[in-house]
């Protein structure tokens, strides 16, 4: 099973990219594809649609296009909530120790890392970087 992950802008920038994908490997997700991504604000508006009624929207836009991100398909046994595990809780005050965004989230925004949450989620997010590849 397949899902979309992203190394958000502020992980990159505090060159923590690689930790993170080192991470993803050792709790057993494989890469499927994965690429450097410079989102414009109208791509990042377009992959966080969902939220657009959101009081965050416009912040959590420019930040995702505020830099470089690393976007991958993965793979694993029971991927998504698999990845959600892994990352911890949105806000990082929150994230259980050992999780990602409790070693490496500075805010409920600036949180370090993105997964897909469903597998409806899953097959959009895939597409919108990675059009080609299938989510089984
Ligand atoms: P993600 O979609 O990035 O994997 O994060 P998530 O499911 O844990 O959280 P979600 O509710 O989908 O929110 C998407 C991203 O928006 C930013 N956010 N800011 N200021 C705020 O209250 C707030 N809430 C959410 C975060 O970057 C969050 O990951
Ligand atoms: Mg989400």
């Amino acid at each position: 099973m397949r899902t979309l992950t992203i190394v958000k802008p502020d992980a990159v920038a505090a060159g923590k990219a690689g930790a993170i994908l080192a991470r993803l490997e050792a709790e057993g997700f494989r890469f499927v594809a994965l690429r450097l991504i410079r989102l414009t604000k109208q791509e990042a508006e377009g992959f966080y649609a969902v939220h657009r009624e959101r009081p965050f929207f416009g912040s959590l836009t420019d930040f995702m296009s505020s830099g470089p991100a690393i976007a991958a398909v993965v793979e694993r046994e029971d991927a998504i909530s698999a990845l959600r595990r892994l990352m911890g809780a949105t806000n990082p005050e929150q994230a259980e120790a050992g999780t990602i965004r409790a070693a490496y989230a500075a805010s409920i925004e600036r949180n370090a890392i993105h997964g897909s949450d469903a597998p409806e989620t899953a097959a959009f997010e895939i597409g919108y970087f990675f059009p080609g590849v299938d989510l089984p």
